[in-house]
């Protein structure tokens, strides 16, 4: 029976409702909604501020301190900020515990660090402790999951940066709801976050995902903290992505790029070189693509068959398929071809997903190249947007791509049409060839 004190909330995206429903009205998943008892008793605090202007408020400088991986500072806007909330999402088994036990291991040969696992025990994580081959003495564990006993540990430790691994495995004893349901998570989340802000404690905080990659209890958590990562890939695949989604502190955009080895995560500085294999086969392009500041090659595939369904098949890994319908139509129309009569797969190398459009000339050409069975010109870099009329489009952070293609020795560049002072700047070995549509495109790239 419901009362004043209950509250109905759906698990899966959070929304309170004051009557069960067998379906959420708000993400419309079944089964999702679990009665639970308000929390009564929130806190205030009484701190006396008072309203400033601008020019009364001061800007200390922000000092951040290294997670010991290059790619994580990145992603985080340049080290962790002290005080800061991180949650770090992502889903079971990826590497979520193994990144963090290994930053914790770093910065705790500078600062005080305290380790809080709700997930494993002391053993398990000393049996990951010794694979990870760190050398720190200085690290703190603490196994609990009991919310008021972990406030306890660090008040009394002190850390400079605390991580809690994991939030739905953490229980607050006030309340009825089982540990991971949405107020329990809201309600720990809350608690620490105002004992970090209080004491300056960075605090890392672990969530997984549910299945459709919402972080549990999502919206409620999203918003008290000040950064959120995903970490993603496939358990198959070593490769492994850390995503800003949101950050207080610096660019969404970016992201750090891993490889999971025997011994733990190693960062990758060079993700071009495992994005491309510098073949020369038909179907095959290389396509210099943004992924926050940071430009990278990849490989673009296409598979390009006559097809045997009344409608041709089209599927791809790691461009939307929007994309690809719109690439098919534009060279439908501009160069001719009928491609309604072919089935056309794509696929970028190793899966990377790339969410710039500068990579559609690649996409483009490697369709053809298929098509025609022809390989195009060797050693070749594609750049640039497709417009719907067939022009080739400006590319964002261009200077940036042509830079990062000459460090991989690549000889012939195709780039929208570039000022000539960027053209000046190059060496002169090094064919930087401007076009201004597909057609001048497909010349270039399949000329005898
Ligand atoms: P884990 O960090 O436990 O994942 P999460 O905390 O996100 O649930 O990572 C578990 C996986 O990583 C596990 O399948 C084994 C693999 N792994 C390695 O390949 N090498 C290693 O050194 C470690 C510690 C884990
Ligand atoms: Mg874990």
């Amino acid at each position: 029976m419901s009362n004043k004190f209950s509250t109905f909330i759906c698990q899966n995206c959070g929304s309170e409702t004051s009557q069960y429903f067998g379906r959420c009205v708000n993400c419309n998943e079944w089964n999702t909604i679990v009665e639970e008892r308000k929390n009564t008793r929130f806190k205030t605090t009484s701190v006396n501020k008072k309203s400033k202007l601008f020019n009364e408020i001061e800007i200390g400088n922000i000092s951040r301190f290294t997670s010991g991986f290059k790619e994580f500072d990145r992603v985080l806007g340049g080290g962790i900020v002290p005080g800061s909330i991180v949650l770090l999402g992502g889903e079971p088994g990826i590497g979520k515990s193994t990144i963090v036990l290994q930053s914790a291991g770093n910065i705790s040969l500078n600062e005080k660090v305290l380790y809080i696992t709700a997930e494993e025990s002391l053993e398990q994580l000393k049996i990951r402790w010794e694979r990870l081959n760190q050398s720190s003495l200085d690290l703190k564990i603490y196994a609990e999951t009991n919310l008021s006993l972990i406030i306890e540990e660090i008040k009394r430790i002190k850390p400079c940066f605390a991580i809690i691994d994991s939030i739905q495995a953490i229980n607050n004893d006030e309340m009825e709801s089982s540990p991971g349901s949405v107020s329990q998570v809201r309600t720990c989340s809350s608690e620490l976050q105002n004992l970090a802000k209080e004491k300056n404690i960075a605090l890392l905080i672990i969530g997984h995902v549910t299945k459709d990659g919402a972080l549990a209890g999502p919206k409620t958590l999203e918003h008290l903290v000040d950064v959120v990562l995903n970490f993603e890939g496939d358990n198959i695949a070593s490769h492994r992505l850390l995503r800003s989604v949101k950050n207080r502190f610096g660019s969404t955009f970016e992201i750090g790029i891993f490889e999971m080895l025997e011994n733990g995560l190693r960062e990758v500085n060079n993700p071009s070189s495992i994005f491309t294999n510098k073949e020369n086969i038909s179907g095959v392009t290389t396509t210099i693509t943004n992924e926050g500041s940071r430009p990278f090659a990849v490989d673009i595939q296409a598979l390009v068959n006559k097809t045997f369904y009344n409608n041709p098949r089209r599927t791809t890994t790691g461009i939307s398929i929007n994309r690809l319908h719109q690439i098919l139509a534009v060279i439908e129309k501009h160069v001719g071809f009928k491609l309604s009569e072919y089935d056309c797969y794509i696929a970028t190398g190793g899966g990377f997903e790339i969410n710039d459009t500068s990579s559609d000339l690649g996409v483009a050409i490697s369709i053809l190249s298929s098509l025609k069975n022809i390989p195009p010109l060797k050693n070749c870099a594609f750049i640039g947007e497709l417009g719907l009329s067939g022009q080739v489009r400006q590319a964002s952070n261009l200077r940036a791509k042509i830079d990062e293609a000459i460090r991989l020795g690549i000889k012939n560049i195709l780039v929208p049409k570039i000022t000539s002072e960027i053209k000046d700047s190059f060496q002169k070995n090094i064919q930087i060839k401007e076009i201004s549509n597909i057609n001048e495109a497909i010349d270039y790239a399949f000329k005898k």
